[in-house]
């Protein structure tokens, strides 16, 4: 039921809207005489007066308690929609007036124009609809009868002009154009609107206004009739009229920029801003821009944007920005200007362009920085692990000097047996423990070299010195650990024979180790005084030497001969070596190479 009922309503609404008459519309005469060539609006108001107030919900609101039946009276929401038409001779069609006319604007309930030689003199009419409440019985129009003339007589001095100006705080008038030039007792009885509204206590051809507030301001329109003949013409006028502060007696103020000095950086594109302040003046003419200016000479910047950034009764802000796609070395050298100028005078803020270094300075400085620290880590890095990587290489060079020399052992441990088989403290390792147990544990059995342990490995029976001879030609290396007993004791004979033999023999290193320190007895043979000074050493540091990770037993491996990796340790780092790549590889080659030279 109830959509029917919508559909009836619409088409009546339908129904009112297309059969408009305009029969009933009240009507009014109005004549815009301008002054040819000056700059000058007019205004049409939709006057719904009268019983048609009810036209209009803003007018006549209900109470809270009234009832919307109780007309005229409208709810709030209830907002009346205004349509201005223009009919074409007194019976014909009726045009609306959209917003995209060129020179008539529609605004709310008021119609304006623009530009006096373009209005078209004839019929205006408008119409209120209410959007939510249709049935409306009495016809929403007005009428309006425009003539449009330009002014033929000459203008009389003392009409006011079109645009009037009201100093703020002060007293002051409004005054209807035109009306000046006749005489006190001619003059007709005026009706005045501010903003459409009409003040119904204003009846002279002025307004005298005591004390100007911001809210004086406005749109001011002045009504007089031609005649007294009620059916005749009424004069029209607009008047806008602007509150205003005195003119500044000061030159603008540039707001920014206010250094002297701008770091830019070179290559990259420039935004320029200058902010200028003006005081408020009633002829504004500001001028603000940039240009250019290097050692003798000055030229303009194209303005890429102007724009009111602030505006208030008393000072306008307006901001001017440049653009420089690049910044040049040529930029650097020149200054750049911001002249504003008001018609009090002009001021100009310079400002030159330098080159940013913070930010270079600081990337190479960090950079410098860093580096220096990878320099310091890889330092401590080599410095800590280098017989590991000196390890490394000899088992990648993979070269086997075992292959073909005809040896049987890869080191003769050489070593000071103990007199007294006493008591051995756990905390301490016998020079005759680190050669019985420990080498061959570490060595032989973890790293798979061979060695030779005179006890162990020669057969007893030959002549003593023959063999000590013989299982060290027979050896790759000679180990000899130093003490003491040692080189107080008869086995010093072993290293005399061992350096006697290396001379003649390449195949045979030898290699000392420290195990407690001892002063060189004055009967030792110069060859092995010799020896000692330039033979490796490696020194035994107790327990701390023990395990087979330690340094000790790295720096023994690396002078131990070379072989294919046989050890689990090998394996691995051939692994590890293997996933490098090619030039990884190759590099490492090199790099052992020149290591192992
Ligand atoms: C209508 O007039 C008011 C006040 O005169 C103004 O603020 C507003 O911008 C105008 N609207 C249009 C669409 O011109
Ligand atoms: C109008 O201005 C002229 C000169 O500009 C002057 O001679 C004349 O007296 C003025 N008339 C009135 C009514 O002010
Ligand atoms: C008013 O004007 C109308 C026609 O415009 C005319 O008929 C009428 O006589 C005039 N009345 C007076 C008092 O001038
Ligand atoms: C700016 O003002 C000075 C006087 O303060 C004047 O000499 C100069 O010509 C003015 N510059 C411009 C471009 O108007």
């Amino acid at each position: 039921m109830l959509p029917w009922g919508w559909v009836f309503l619409w088409l009546l609404g339908r129904q009112r809207t297309g059969g408009l008459s305009t029969a009933g519309c009240p009507t009014k005469k109005l004549l815009w005489t301008y002054s040819p060539g000056k700059e000058e609006e007019f205004v049409l108001f939709c006057h719904i007066s009268g019983p048609w107030r009810s036209c209009f919900s803003h007018e006549n609101q209900c109470s809270p308690t009234q009832s919307p039946k109780a007309l005229p009276c409208r709810h709030q929401g209830d907002l009346a929609e205004v349509r201005w038409y223009r009919q074409h001779g007194d019976v014909g069609p009726l045009e609306e007036i959209a917003g995209g006319h060129p020179h008539i604007t529609p605004n709310e309930s008021m119609l304006y124009f623009r530009t006096p030689e373009l209005a078209e003199p004839g019929t205006y009419i408008c119409r209120a609809r209410l959007r939510s409440a249709p049935r409306v019985d009495v016809p929403c129009c007005f009428k309006t009868v425009l003539d449009v003339r330009p002014q033929t007589e000459a203008p009389c001095n003392a009409s006011a002009p079109h645009k009037q100006f009201l100093l703020l705080g002060t007293m002051g008038s409004i005054r209807c154009p035109r009306l000046g030039c006749q005489a006190d007792s001619h003059r007709p009885e005026v009706t005045w609107y501010q903003n459409g509204k009409v003040l119904s206590g204003e009846k002279s051809d002025s307004i005298l206004v005591d004390d100007i507030y911001d809210y004086h301001q406005g749109t001011y329109v002045c009504d007089y009739a031609l005649s007294p003949n009620a059916s005749s013409w009424i004069a029209r006028a607009v008047v806008h009229v602007r509150t205003i502060v005195a003119d500044t007696k000061f030159k603008p103020d540039i707001v920014y920029p206010t250094q002297d000095v701008l770091e830019v950086e070179l290559g990259k594109p420039l935004t320029l801003h200058c902010a200028v302040r003006f005081g408020f003046q009633r002829d504004f003419n500001p001028v603000i821009r940039w240009y250019i200016k290097d050692a003798d000479r000055e030229w303009g910047f194209p303005t890429f944007q102007e724009k009111s950034i602030k505006s208030t009764f008393e000072e306008e802000v307006i901001e001017c920005v440049v653009f420089l796609k690049e910044v040049t070395w040529r930029e650097l050298g020149c200054k750049f200007v911001c002249f504003a100028q008001n018609s009090v005078g002009n001021v100009t803020q310079t400002i030159r362009l330098k080159e940013k270094r913070g930010g270079v300075l600081l990337y190479v400085l960090l950079g410098t920085a860093s580096t220096l620290v990878g320099l310091l880590a890889a330092g401590v890095l080599v410095y800590t692990y280098w017989i590991e990587i000196l390890l490394l290489c000899q088992i990648y060079q993979s070269k086997d000097e075992t292959l073909g020399d005809k040896k049987e052992f890869d080191a003769f441990v050489s070593y000071a047996k103990q007199c007294a088989s006493g008591s051995e403290a756990p905390s301490h390792v016998s020079e005759e423990r680190l050669a019985l147990n420990l080498f061959p544990e570490v060595l032989e059995n973890k790293y798979g070299f061979t060695l030779c342990l005179l006890d162990r490995d020669v057969a007893p029976g030959g002549v003593y010195a023959e063999d000590i001879v013989n299982a060290i030609k027979k050896s790759r290396r000679g180990i000899f650990i130093l003490s003491p007993n040692y080189i107080n004791g008869p086995q010093v004979f072993e290293l005399q024979a061992a350096v006697n033999l290396a001379l003649s023999d390449q195949m045979l290193k030898l290699i000392l180790i420290k195990f407690s320190s001892f002063q060189e007895p004055e009967s030792l043979p110069p060859v092995v005084k010799k020896a000692l000074r330039v033979l490796p050493t490696i020194t035994w540091r107790g327990l701390k030497s023990v395990p087979s990770s330690s340094r000790f037993w790295a720096q023994v491996r690396y002078h131990m001969p070379m072989r294919h990796p046989r050890g689990r340790v090998g394996r691995w780092l051939g692994a590890i070596l293997q996933t490098f790549s090619l030039e990884r590889t190759r590099w490492i080659r090199n790099c052992c190479n020149e290591l192992t030279v």
